[in-house]
C-alpha cells in the first residue's frame, strides 16, 4: 500500500506542487487544508481534508482516518506586508495553529516532519550569500513566527524524538510546467505574478517597491527559485526522514541574485508586452537582498535545481497565467 503523507497546506501553490511530486514518487498525499488561501481545483492527487489547524479535532480525526507515516507543514500566513500590519493573525496561525500539529502528531504517534521555513527568519543579514549558520534576526512577523517554529521543532527532537526537516525557502516561483497548476493567491501581492497580470492587461501598472536601496540597481535583490524544484527538495526531504536520518535544515535557493528591476524586464521580454512601471515607496519589512548558499542541499539532500533560471521560471508562470486567466 502506498504511504500516506498528510500535507497541510496541500491546497496552495508550493503544497499542491509537492503534492504532485509525491504521487510521481509513488506516495499518497492527504491535503489538510481549510481553504482560506489554498484552491480546490489544486488538489488532484489525493484525499482533501477540509479542516483548520486551529481546530484540535479537526487534526485528530485526520490523524485517526488516514494515520500517515509523515507529515509535510505547509499551511500557514505567508505575507511580509500583512504580518507587519497583522501581527496577531500570524502568531495565531503560524505558532498556535503549528503547535496543534506537532500535539496531534504525538498523539497519532507520528514523529516525522519536513517544514516550511523561510529566509526570511534572516532578516537583513550581515553578508551574502545566506548559508544556514548565519545569525537569524528576522525583522518582520512572519519571520519571527517561522523561527519559533523551527525552535520549536529542535524542542520536540530534543524532548520527545520528533525528527523535522526545515526548508527555508527563498523566493518560490514558476508554476508547474505541465500546465496543471500555478500560483494564485487573491489578493495577489507577489512580484512576477503581478508582473504577469500587468502583462496581460489586468491591472493598469505595477510598482516598484523602492529603488534606493543599497543593491546592483536600488532595487530589492531576491533569490528565485522554481517551485517544482522546491517540489522535489520536500521529496528528498521526506525520504531522508524515513531512511531514519537525523533532524536538520536546508536553504533552498538557486544562488542567483535578481533585482526587481531585471525580474519586471524578464517579464517584459517573456510575455513580448511593454507595459507601465512606477517607483513606489519602499515596502515595510523588506529587506535589501536575500541570495542562499544551497551547498549544504546539494551535498546531503542530492538536491539539484534544474528549472530556476529567470527566463524559465517567468516562461513557466506567464504559459500558465495564459492558460488559467485567459487574457
Ligand atoms: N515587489 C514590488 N512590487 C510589487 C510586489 C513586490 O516591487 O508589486 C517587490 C518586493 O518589495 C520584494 C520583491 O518584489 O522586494 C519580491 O516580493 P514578493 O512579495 O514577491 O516576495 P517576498 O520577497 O516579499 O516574499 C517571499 C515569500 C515569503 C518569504 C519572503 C522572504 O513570499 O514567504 O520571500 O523575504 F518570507
Amino acid at each position: 500500500m502506498k504511504k500516506k503523507i498528510l500535507v497541510t497546506g496541500g491546497a496552495g501553490y508550493i503544497g499542491s506542487h509537492t503534492c504532485k511530486a509525491l504521487a510521481q514518487a509513488g506516495f499518497d498525499p492527504v491535503v489538510f487544508d481549510n481553504l482560506s488561501a489554498g484552491n480546490e481545483w489544486a488538489v488532484k492527487w489525493g484525499a482533501l481534508v477540509k479542516g483548520d489547524l486551529l481546530n484540535e479535532d479537526d487534526l485528530a480525526q485526520a490523524f485517526a482516518q488516514h494515520k500517515p507515516e509523515a507529515v509535510i507543514h505547509f499551511a500557514a500566513c505567508a505575507y511580509v506586508g500583512e504580518s507587519v500590519d497583522e501581527p496577531e493573525k500570524y502568531y495565531r496561525n503560524n505558532l498556535h495553529g503549528s503547535l496543534n500539529l506537532l500535539s496531534a502528531m504525538r498523539a497519532a504517534n507520528c514523529h516525522k516532519i519536513v517544514f516550511s521555513s523561510t529566509c526570511a527568519i534572516f532578516g537583513e543579514p550581515d553578508g551574502l550569500p545566506i548559508s544556514e549558520d548565519l545569525p537569524k534576526n528576522p525583522i518582520n512577523p512572519y519571520g519571527r513566527t517561522k523561527l519559533a517554529m523551527e525552535g520549536m521543532l529542535e524542542d520536540f527532537d530534543h524532548a520527545y524524538g520528533l525528527k523535522y526537516v526545515a526548508l527555508r525557502y527563498f523566493n518560490a516561483a514558476g508554476a508547474d510546467p505541465d500546465g496543471e497548476i500555478g500560483e494564485d493567491h487573491d489578493p495577489e501581492t507577489h512580484l512576477i505574478p503581478i508582473a504577469i497580470e500587468t502583462a496581460m492587461g489586468r491591472r493598469d501598472q505595477m510598482q516598484v517597491f523602492g529603488d534606493d536601496y543599497p543593491t546592483k540597481d536600488g532595487s530589492n535583490v531576491r533569490d528565485y527559485v522554481h517551485v517544482t524544484d522546491l517540489a522535489s527538495a520536500h521529496l528528498l526531504a521526506l525520504q531522508s526522514l524515513l531512511e531514519g536520518n537525523e533532524s536538520d535544515v536546508f536553504n533552498l535557493g538557486n544562488g542567483t541574485g535578481v533585482s526587481v528591476k531585471e525580474l519586471i524586464q524578464t517579464v517584459k521580454e517573456v510575455s513580448g508586452r511593454d507595459f507601465p512601471v512606477t517607483i513606489a515607496p519602499r515596502r515595510p519589512g523588506d529587506p535589501a537582498a536575500l541570495v542562499a548558499v544551497s551547498t549544504k542541499s546539494r551535498e546531503q539532500l542530492g538536491w539539484e535545481p534544474k528549472s530556476s533560471g529567470i527566463q524559465q521560471i517567468v516562461q513557466t508562470a506567464w504559459d500558465w497565467h495564459r492558460g488559467h486567466n485567459s487574457g
